[in-house]
């Protein structure tokens, strides 16, 4: 099936929706039997052999293998795990590939709070992590140590959109016994699907392009088989259950997860190319646009590009970039991004490295380019623009 198919129909299976389009949300927790072999034979097949069997609410339900199948599908891997937030899942990938003692590898640009989960809560369970220069490929083998055993990995970062060379350090972190986990959440598994660039673990905030309303957090994993067991085992363990309800917002986000797309790429690269030629604007960080320095990986590695990018000024004025943020009609204000509206925040990555500086004028402004009609939201930024220049007067 081509990714349009996959898209509107990986995941529905007829029989088990009895012939309902759109799964429908089951509520549970106690699930009932007419047996105890009944019951220990549903624990056996569910817990034991993986297959989809109701045994208790926590452990899913068809609503949720329905969103698993279609995610594994798309993605290209052997099974996904579900996770309450986007968040969670960088954390249920990360438990799943570590024990005390170990070593992980994570690129400077990672989301912040993945960064704090490592550097913070697993440091104190014994397991060591060193940042690295997101650009740094092959040589990430220089900084392999005996006990690593997990690379991180995050492509596009999603405040300083470095493209990452994943086949490259796919191979060097294999040949030093390590997996590797890929935040894949700005391209979605519409427009990347980081398991055939050579990675283990494809991870993605479901809050962002796949719900795509603004109405719910998720997060999904999809593994392969060897990185399976260990993801599914920390969900058990930690004691995780997703709602219902949420996943079926995330199902039904996803069905028009390539029509959004397509708007939204066509609508960010008509206003990332207005910024690059306005005065004051020195640097559009969005992969997709030629000169980016990110250009050529991204074109070999990526289908396409989604509607986050961020955009340095030639000048740090906090006055300035508050101005032109607090006067904005279209563009609200606001954290996540991924939803149908747009959305504009303060971007001032350079506290949050430690391996690199990020060394441009601060703060910039990171958008989220909705699905609104591009004229509008570029005249939105114009007045914008006029507000930062008469700020600096
Ligand atoms: C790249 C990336 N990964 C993970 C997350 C976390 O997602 P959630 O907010 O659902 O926890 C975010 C949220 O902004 C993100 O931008």
């Amino acid at each position: 099936m081509k990714k349009d198919t996959k898209v509107v129909r990986a995941g529905h299976d007829k029989v088990r929706n009895a012939g309902i389009v759109n799964t429908p949300v089951y509520h549970a927790s106690t699930i009932v039997f007419d047996s105890v072999a009944a019951m220990n034979d549903a624990d056996e097949r569910g817990f034991k052999r993986g297959e989809n069997v109701m045994y208790y609410g926590r452990r899913g339900t068809p609503t949720h293998w329905t969103l698993q199948e279609a995610i594994t599908d798309l993605a290209g891997g052997a099974g996904t795990v579900l996770a309450p937030s986007g968040l969670g899942a960088c954390v249920l990938a990360i438990m799943g590939c570590v024990k005390a003692g170990d070593h992980i590898l994570m690129t400077d640009s990672v989301y912040g709070p993945t960064r704090s989960f490592c550097s913070g809560f697993l440091k104190g369970f014994g397991v060591e992590t060193t940042y690295y220069d997101p650009l740094i490929g092959a040589d990430i083998s220089n900084l392999m140590k005996p006990n690593t055993t997990l690379v991180f990995c995050e492509s596009p970062g999603t405040h300083t959109f470095e493209v990452q060379d994943l086949p490259a350090i796919a191979t060097a972190a294999h040949a030093g016994g390590a997996k590797v986990a890929v935040d894949n959440t700005w391209a979605s598994p519409w427009f990347c699907q980081p398991i055939a660039l050579g990675a283990d673990i494809s991870i993605e905030a479901a809050t962002k392009y796949i719900v795509g309303h603004s109405d719910a957090n998720m997060g999904t994993v999809t593994c392969t088989a060897e990185t399976l067991s260990g993801v599914q085992r920390a969900y058990g363990a930690l004691g995780l259950a997703v709602g219902v309800d949420d996943v079926y917002l995330a199902t039904r986000g996803l069905r028009t997860l390539s029509v959004r797309l397509r708007q939204h790429q066509d609508n960010a690269l008509k206003v990332a190319a207005w910024l690059k030629a306005q005065p004051n604007v020195k640097r559009v960080l969005y992969p997709p646009l030629p000169d980016d320095p990110g250009h050529d990986l991204w074109k070999r590695d990526f289908s396409g590009g989604s509607g986050l990018f961020s955009v340095v000024f030639d000048q740090a004025s906090t006055e300035a970039a508050t101005a032109l943020i607090d006067g904005m009609e279209l563009f609200t204000i606001g954290y996540s991004w991924g939803g149908f509206e747009s959305l504009i925040v303060p971007s001032a990555p350079s506290g949050a490295r430690s391996a690199t500086k990020w060394a441009e004028p601060e703060p910039g402004i990171r958008l989220h380019v909705g699905l609104e009609d591009p004229d509008d939201l570029i005249a939105d930024l114009d007045r914008g623009l006029a507000r930062f220049r008469k700020t600096l007067g």
